[in-house]
């Protein structure tokens, strides 16, 4: 073992995991751990899981089998498995994969020092408790230096959607403190972080006594008026007039709403237990253009749903061309297991799924290019974030309305804002010249 012994930590899944893998990476280094990015060079390999479609965990097995590899190579190293798939799997998976010296709950990262001390005496561990109150409040998760930071304001999700596996690996929907959650974008502020992501499966239940998220995401806008304040992800059951007119009046809220929709079938929607129909959500989407000038949108859409058929389909391709949000992420429907869906079957073919999800994504890609192509001719204020992965001559950034924009490298440097004339654009980016710098 290192004298600093070491751990190296992969991340898998949505926003939430990563925000809880600095959290893990906190709790260890407190507890004497160093990172390391090198797997080789590691005591403690970990690795923080997705639950949420059969593909996620697919990929996650892959994985452990590099790590099985490494095990037998150095059989000192302790193996943990963590967040969703662990939640979900529990000791089912520390059975099937024998050499996995931990399984960690999203609700048992404090444990983990201690697990992992156990563990390098031979005894293997495992924390699945879910909590009603864990919310790591006061732990402060340990970034690595960067321009955008994200924020968990809240755990867990109560809406039991009858697809959705978050319920039972997150648990039940608990919130921060309003006044620790500003504190964190106060430290970040200023630790030169130019822009904080507000996190949580439903970010419209945030409560923290009187204090709604609305009044939260007030808060957290008036800590600097240089950063740029997003969040996600909002329901559109309850996505309120009041948070509608903060994400307007607020100039470094951006403009962009993420209000998954998952389909168009009023009946589909209904056995998803959405809890709202098509013209709520397009009369919602209506009030939000209205409200909110130039606002962004993007939605998720499940595609070969239980029972789902051409007519239903039908009314979602219907929705997308109707709602024009500016992207969407878009899913093959996939059974999980104990969630009430699971028992409709899943009576879809695959190759329907295929040919639906397929029509999803191309209607939402021409919309996409319209929606992009309207951006031509704009000048638009971009939050520079790196050199571009296609090339090192170029920058990229987004608008506040997450629009991905590329320009020539002109001397601006990373961490500011700047002003681009857009010239071209295609359906995922805006590609333009720096006008000025501020
Ligand atoms: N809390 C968020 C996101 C949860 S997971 C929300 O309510 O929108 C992100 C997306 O994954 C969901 O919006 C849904 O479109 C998709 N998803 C979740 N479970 C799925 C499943 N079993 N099969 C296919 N897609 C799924
Ligand atoms: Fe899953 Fe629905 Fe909760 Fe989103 S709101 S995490 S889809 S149960
Ligand atoms: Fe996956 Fe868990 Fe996030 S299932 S999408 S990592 S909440």
């Amino acid at each position: 073992m290192n004298s600093t012994p070491k751990i190296y930590l992969e991340t898998y899944g949505c926003q939430m995991n990563v925000a809880d893998s600095e959290v893990v990476l906190s709790v260890m280094n407190q507890a004497g751990f160093q990172r390391t990015d090198d797997m080789s060079q590691a005591d403690v390999v970990l690795v923080n899981t997705c639950a949420v479609r059969d593909h996620a965990e697919e990929r996650i097995y892959g994985r452990l089998g590099a790590f099985h590899a490494h095990k037998k190579a150095h059989p000192g190293v302790v193996i943990g498995v963590l967040g969703c798939m662990a939640e979900r799997l529990r000791k089912n998976l520390m059975e099937s994969e024998s050499f996995v010296d931990l399984v960690v709950g999203p609700d048992e990262y404090r444990r983990l020092p201690q697990l992992v001390d156990n563990a390098f005496s031979g005894e293997k561990g495992i924390a699945v408790r879910l909590s009603r109150v864990e919310n790591y409040d006061d732990i402060v998760p340990l970034r690595t230096d960067g321009i955008s930071a994200w924020v968990s304001v809240m755990r867990g999700c109560d809406k039991f959607c009858t697809f959705c596996v978050v319920p039972f690996t997150r648990g039940r929907e608990r919130s921060r403190s309003l006044a620790g959650v500003v504190r964190e974008v106060e430290l970040l502020a200023q630790q030169g972080f130019k822009e904080v992501s507000l996190l949580g499966q439903n970010v419209n239940s945030y409560r923290d006594g009187d204090h709604d998220f609305a009044d939260l995401l007030a808060a957290v806008a008036q800590v600097d008026q240089e950063m740029r304040v997003r969040f996600m992800t909002s329901h559109p059951q309850d996505m309120s007039d009041k948070l509608i007119a903060i994400i307007a009046g607020q100039s470094n809220v951006c403009k962009y709403v993420h209000l998954p929709v998952q389909s168009g079938s009023d009946r589909i929607l209904q056995l998803m237990n959405r809890t709202y129909s098509s013209d709520h959500y397009l009369k919602l989407l209506e009030r939000i253009k209205r409200d909110i000038p130039g606002v962004s949108l993007s939605t998720d859409i499940i595609a070969g749903f239980p029972t789902e058929t051409e007519e239903d389909h039908r009314m979602t391709l219907d929705l997308i061309r109707t709602a024009e949000c500016d992207g969407a992420f878009t899913f093959k429907y996939s059974p999980r297991e104990n969630t009430k869906a699971w028992h409709m079957g899943d009576d879809v073919p695959e190759e329907i799924k295929t040919r639906r999800l397929n029509e999803v994504i191309e209607i939402q890609r021409a919309i996409s290019y319209k929606r992009n192509q309207e951006m031509i001719g704009q000048n638009v204020q971009v939050l520079v974030e790196d050199v571009s992965r296609k090339s090192a001559a170029d920058l990229c950034g987004r608008t506040d309305t997450n629009k991905m924009v590329v320009f020539p490298r002109n001397g601006s440097s990373v961490g500011s804002y700047i002003q681009v004339a857009i010239q071209r654009a295609n359906s995922a980016t805006l590609f333009g010249s720096e006008i000025s710098s501020n």
